[in-house]
């Protein structure tokens, strides 16, 4: 079962809503900057990071990025490695991942020889993502800029958004936006694969067992002794599809905290017939639905499934 990074609780036995299309107002989108800025593995992170793109950056902060990786480390596979190498492969040609991240998975396929970009809006994941591929001296392509944006010099064979990271464009002329840059720039008969889930009643409970409370979400040692804790408060807008997730980080050495960071994400979830309809406005073809990372055919009660579609 897919467990995205977004979702801590199992949710099996629990049916998963489907609601109607949103019809009231939808949160204000982010304003996110055109600029792009390449990062390659051997290069420090440069590029035309401007004051705009730092003020709207919403997420993945210095210590969220740190922790992520603590929470996600290197040298494992994960649930979804395989699912999209083989995509990958079959693609036979060049891939990139959107919201790349720390490298969770692009560096582990460049190190086996697939040719795969990353892109990502923070320039702390992408930092990560370059050391982490430096320390395999790895040559890997990085762009700077938020996906519903993507305009960039290459065309790919395959494009996937892991982890459920296409939910955090909660706006939905930006998600409209983003399939229609992703169908740009594939190359003819290219795919694309996007993970995708809908919060459970138990999700639900879990995220904000009552409303207003932090709740302790994840804790973890970063490799000099230090605690970081992530704590969470969430919110559920279920007519509108909508999640608002507050974070806060502490980092604690010695029982002092150290650290501190706050972080939000708002999640937009979309139903398996909504999303059908969106990649087909977008010019995709041959639309599927599979259930988790397999290759069986999602069933309407599946909450947690992943779409692969075709230019
Ligand atoms: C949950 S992490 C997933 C990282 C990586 N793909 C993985 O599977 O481990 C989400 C990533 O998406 C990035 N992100 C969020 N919104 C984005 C956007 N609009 N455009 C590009 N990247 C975005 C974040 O900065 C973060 O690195």
């Amino acid at each position: 079962m897919i467990r995205s990074v977004f979702r801590t609780a199992f949710s099996s036995g629990n049916s998963c809503m489907h609601f109607a299309r949103a019809t009231s107002p939808l949160p204000s989108a982010l304003k996110f900057v055109r600029d792009f800025a390449t990062v390659s593995s051997n290069k420090p992170l440069k590029g035309r990071i401007t004051p705009t793109v730092r003020k709207n950056m919403p997420s993945y902060g210095p210590v969220s990025s740190e922790a992520y990786g603590i929470w996600f480390p290197e040298g494992k596979k994960y649930e979804d490695s395989d699912f999209f190498e083989r995509l990958i492969i079959e693609g036979n040609g060049p891939a990139l991942e959107l919201g790349c991240g720390d490298g969770r998975l692009l560096v582990p396929y460049v190190a086996k020889g697939l040719d795969v970009d990353g892109l990502d809006l923070s320039p702390h994941m992408l930092d990560m993502c370059r050391k982490r591929a430096e320390k395999k001296r790895l040559k890997v392509s990085l762009y700077l800029q938020a996906m519903q944006d993507l305009l960039i010099p290459r065309k790919y064979k395959t494009l996937f958004v892991p982890y459920g990271s296409f939910m955090l464009i909660s706006n939905l002329p930006e998600v409209k936006k983003a399939l229609s840059r992703f169908h740009d720039h594939l190359l003819p008969k290219g795919k694309l694969a996007i993970p995708l889930f809908i919060p459970t009643e138990a999700d639900i409970h879990q995220a904000a067992p009552k409303e207003g409370e932090w709740r302790l979400r994840r804790e973890g040692t970063r490799a000099d002794g230090a605690t970081i804790r992530c704590y969470e408060k969430a919110r559920f807008d279920k007519n509108n599809q909508i999640e608002n997730a507050d974070y806060k980080y502490e980092v604690i050495q010695a029982g002092q905290i150290v650290g501190t960071e706050t972080e939000d994400l708002t999640l937009r979830w979309h139903t398996q017939g909504q999303f059908h309809a969106l990649l087909k406005d977008a010019g995709f073809e041959n639309v599927q639905c599979v259930r988790d990372y397999s290759q069986e055919p999602a069933s309407e009660k599946d909450c947690e499934f992943t779409f692969v579609a075709t230019k």
